[in-house]
């Protein structure tokens, strides 16, 4: 019986891969603008610490965790906590009090798979821990519009503030008399939440639910001081920078962490999952965690999976920036694949990228293998040539080019190096 991949465990095949090494490649060069720098962290971490940093209460915690339960260990649902438990163990911050760090990897959460939603799926995710100022909470959006400009994507910005834990009890109180009112008309899954986790009814997909819940109270109008003036200034910088948002009082994220500004990138096009980014402050986390008291911190993630499907659809053609092979050697004869074999190992010591095989094909066999690798040039070392010391040359992008008699040496190549 044939043993098949795991329900929402997915294999990124060559042909997709190269759209990830795209968005990979491209990432990076914007964190490095906006310089970032990289940190690795595993993937299996104490159970304690996603509990303490997402929240008992939240659905990651409750139902999607893969916990491995005898060692009290899971693999990491998001990169947040890991990364954050890393900074403060490793003392990263009192060698620099400002952290700029990224991490890009896979995460585990055992949710119902669809279309952009995997069980093992991968993000890039961006920290700054150690700045309170809002002109950051800014850039850091702008780096997520800057990525998706770069990649060709269209996205549209949400933005909330979630107060903090000043002003926030006091909201909870208003929204929780505002749902006790129709609590009975809710879904079961909000009755439960109205008592664990009030802020995430106004998060219910549920369509009645969400109409009961239009005239909710928005947090933004129970802000405290410090956390109107810093969204204020957040939403100041965003227009300075002349990118679009739009306000959503009910986004209030999944993850408890949360405090002051919030954000989501979204999309129409993936169905369901709108979200291709998302995150916000998380001022009182490191010090939930363990590290140094008033830490303050922000940071998002942006669904690899999600990006690379809008990638897809998008319509572009990324094949240009895909890099084709520099030279496919057909070899024919034993005495022939020897030779390519040899040439082959001296035109990579020498910086050349290059195919051949082993089968003993016909020459017809072999171009068609070249041309199906997107090799830019062919070199055929057949007997006739070889008893010269010499093998063939051929464009294949200019199939007018002359073909060329070249010496069995990597030298012989280098002229190449302008044409490639
Ligand atoms: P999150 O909203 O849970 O936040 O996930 C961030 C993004 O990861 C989502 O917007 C989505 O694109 C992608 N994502 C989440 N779950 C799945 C899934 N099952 N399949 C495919 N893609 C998924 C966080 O994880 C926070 N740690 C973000 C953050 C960083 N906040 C502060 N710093």
């Amino acid at each position: 019986m044939k043993i098949k991949a795991l329900k929402g465990f997915k294999d990124i095949l060559p042909g997709e891969v190269e759209l990830w090494q795209i968005l990979e490649n491209t990432a990076r060069a914007v964190f490095e603008q906006y310089n970032f720098h990289e940190i690795r962290v595993p993937v299996l971490e104490e159970t304690a610490l996603f509990q303490r940093a997402i929240g008992d209460t939240t659905d990651i915690v409750e139902k999607e965790m893969y916990t491995f339960v005898d060692k009290q260990q899971t693999l990491r649902p998001e990169g947040t906590a890991s990364l954050l438990r890393s900074v403060i163990e490793n003392g990263l911050l009192v060698q620099k009090p400002v952290q700029r760090l990224f991490t890009i990897g896979p995460m585990f959460r055992h949710e119902r798979p669809q279309k952009g939603r995997l069980r093992q799926f991968h993000q890039l995710d961006i920290e700054v821990i150690g700045s309170k100022s809002p002109l950051l909470d800014t850039e850091l959006i702008s780096l997520a519009a800057l990525l998706f400009s770069e990649l060709g994507i269209n996205v549209s910005l949400e933005l909330n503030s979630l107060g903090c834990p000043k002003c926030r009890p006091a909201y909870r109180e208003a929204l929780l008399a505002f749902i006790n009112e129709r609590k009975d008309k809710l879904c079961s899954d909000c009755q439960r939440r109205s008592e664990t986790n009030p802020l995430r009814v106004l998060d219910c997909k549920v369509p009645e639910d969400r109409a009961l819940m239009a005239n909710a109270p928005s947090i933004q109008d129970w802000l405290c001081e410090e956390c109107g003036e810093h969204f204020n200034v957040v939403q100041q910088g965003l227009e300075r920078l002349g990118i679009p948002f739009r306000l959503n009082k009910f986004m209030v994220r999944g993850l408890d962490y949360y405090c002051r500004t919030t954000f989501e990138f979204l999309t129409s096009d993936l169905g369901a999952q709108a979200a291709v980014a998302a995150g916000g402050r998380y001022d009182g986390l490191v010090e939930l965690l363990g590290g140094p008291a008033g830490t303050p911190g922000i940071g998002f993630a942006m669904g690899m999976e999600r990006i690379v499907l809008l990638m897809q659809q998008s319509g572009q053609d990324f094949q240009e920036s895909i890099e084709p092979l520099d030279i496919y050697i057909a070899g024919l004869g034993d005495h022939g694949q020897k030779e390519a074999s040899r040439l082959a190992w001296e035109l990579r010591q020498d910086g050349f990228s290059v195919g051949l095989d082993y089968e003993g094909r016909s020459l017809k066999a072999q171009m068609k293998l070249a041309n199906r690798e997107n090799a830019t040039f062919v070199f055929i070392i057949g007997d006739d040539e070889l008893a010269l010391g010499k093998g063939v040359l051929r464009n294949m992008r200019d199939r007018d080019a002359e073909q060329m008699e070249l010496e069995l040496k990597a030298e012989a190549f280098h002229f190449l190096d302008d044409l490639l």
